[in-house]
């Protein structure tokens, strides 16, 4: 059991929307402020899960399905709860994870139609209790954040091509967007949609507000 004072919190939404970029920065206030706080990220966050997010997101990888998808993301998941996130709440830090089982209902289901009774036993197998507190869901334009995405793959002079999701068509980009913001609707208690648009700071202003008041953050 993780202690009361622990929270979980995931960030969740479409390609290029500020994800990594605000759990960067939650991340950092909350440990300003004295909050042990770990930074992870899905696909991966464990060095197994790592070796299979490589394989998920690899342009050459070759197309196996949603299915097959919901399972290698699964089989990540599972690991990287055991070794990274259980054991964190456990100690007592509050842990942000960048794209956590939202991404797979998402991706494989509402978009892959993955049927839901499936996604719903493996994440009562996988995820049990480590349900999350807070799942902050960035919602942005799809065109502008596929290229903030393009932007930064040009910047960091990174591999220029799209990861396998990335570089699918805008048609599934939207359905992914219309997804997210289903999944947020059927999950208030725990879920608030974050406008992307704006500067970082802005953003960041808005889902400092939501932690305040869904977490009782003074
Ligand atoms: N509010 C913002 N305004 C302008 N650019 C931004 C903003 N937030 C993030 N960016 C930039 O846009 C790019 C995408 O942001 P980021 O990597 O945080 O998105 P992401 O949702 O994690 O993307 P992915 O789905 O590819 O993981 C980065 O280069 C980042 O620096
Ligand atoms: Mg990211």
């Amino acid at each position: 059991m993780s202690p009361a004072s622990a929270k979980f919190i995931t960030f969740e939404g479409g390609e290029g929307s500020g994800k990594s970029t605000q759990a960067r920065r939650l991340a950092a206030r909350l440990q300003k402020d004295g909050v042990p706080t770990v930074l992870t990220r899905e696909p991966g966050g464990s060095p197994f899960a790592e070796r299979v997010r490589a394989l998920l997101l690899d342009p050459a990888t070759p197309a196996h399905g949603p299915l097959a998808e919901a399972l290698l993301f699964s089989a990540a998941r599972a690991d990287h709860l055991n070794v990274a996130i259980r054991p964190a709440l456990a100690a007592g830090a509050w842990v942000i994870c960048d794209r956590f089982a939202d991404s797979t209902r998402v991706y494989q289901g509402y978009a892959g139609n993955v049927p839901a009774a499936v996604l719903d036993a493996l994440e009562h197998a996988i995820i049990g209790e480590t349900r999350p507190d807070l799942t902050l869901v960035v919602d942005m334009d799809v065109g502008e954040g596929l290229a903030r995405a393009h932007a930064r793959r040009v910047a960091k002079t990174e591999r220029n091509d799209a990861d396998r999701f990335e570089g699918r068509d805008r048609t599934f980009h939207e359905t992914l967007r219309q997804g997210f913001l289903d999944l947020a609707k059927a999950n208030p208690q725990r879920c608030v949609v974050i406008d992307g648009s704006g500067s970082e700071e802005d953003v960041a202003a808005r889902v400092w507000g939501a932690a305040q008041r869904v977490l009782g953050i003074a």
